[in-house]
């Protein structure tokens, strides 16, 4: 397996390609949920590349930056094992300059739920991942739905900025009981993982109701009852591309929370 530690190793490497690449873009800390987004990448195409990069600008400050966890040798043995063929890991002085072309978010879905709680999130998010495009020029990349907002903004930006790249959407992978997988997930007490799992009961929850109504208020209230959290900071009910619902359409809604649980900020969500 390849390790590129700069832009340029990684462009050089990948013009010896014959054949599709499928690309993981990661922050790394890798789990069972990037695994199955590797073990499909493997699947689908004849070259895997993994990017490994804990985005500076995507994290806004006072956030998790320093202390996102890190651990490059164990997620290199991961990659080693599930037939990875290259990792990227730049560090961030080669992919930032000081005074950049700055890619923006859209106004309103970029500034909406996870844009409204981390204003600019989407901003960097959007940056890094042109970047990454334009580095390894996938033919296929993978994303989770778990960050379901992120994956309808990745897919906006394919479309508006005419990317050759086709976005594979996959499941989001939780524990066995129910809790979805996170790199953040670490960051629990054992009391606070036990409240945290009150989020994936709620959507599940939500999801048997909706199959009788289509009343969101009502299903909102349940949701509310079961939740033990100690911040909640949204739960909202969307269609597929993001706009706001009054009630549930069966096919295309999507029902998000976000909520802090100790000082822990956590997203899931359930498509109806
Ligand atoms: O989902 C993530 O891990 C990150 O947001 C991504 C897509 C790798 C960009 O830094």
């Amino acid at each position: 397996m390849k390790i590129l530690n700069s832009p340029s190793e990684a462009i050089t490497y990948r013009k010896t390609l014959n054949g599709s690449v499928g690309f993981v873009p990661t922050m790394g800390a890798l789990h069972e949920g990037h695994l199955s987004l590797i073990e499909k990448a493997r699947e689908e195409n004849d070259f895997v590349i993994v990017s490994i990069f804990v985005n500076p600008t995507q994290f806004l400050p006072g956030e998790d930056l320093d202390k996102y966890p890190r651990r490059l040798e164990a997620d290199f043995e991961i990659c080693r094992r599930a037939g990875v063929d290259a990792v990227f890991t730049p560090a961030p002085e080669n992919m930032y300059t000081n005074d950049e072309v700055l890619i923006k978010a859209p106004k309103v879905k970029g500034y909406i739920l996870e844009g409204f709680n981390r204003p600019g999130h989407f901003d960097g998010v959007l940056q890094v991942v042109n970047k990454l495009f334009n580095i390894i020029r996938p033919t296929r990349a993978y994303f989770g739905k778990k960050d379901a907002q992120q994956l309808y903004l990745i897919k906006q930006m394919v479309d508006n900025f005419f990317f050759n790249i086709e976005i594979v959407e996959c499941e989001t992978k939780r524990e066995k009981d129910g809790l979805a997988l996170s790199s953040r997930n670490i960051y629990l007490s054992e009391e606070e993982r036990k409240r945290a799992l009150s989020i994936s009961k709620a959507l599940k929850r939500a999801a048997k109701l909706s199959s009788k109504t289509n009343n969101i208020e009502k299903i909102k209230k349940e949701m509310i009852e079961i939740l033990d959290v100690d911040e909640l900071q949204y739960i909202a009910f969307v269609d597929r591309d993001f706009n706001y619902i009054n009630e549930i359409k069966p096919g295309n809604t999507i029902i998000l929370i976000a909520a802090k649980v100790g000082s822990t900020r956590l997203i899931d969500n359930i498509f109806i």
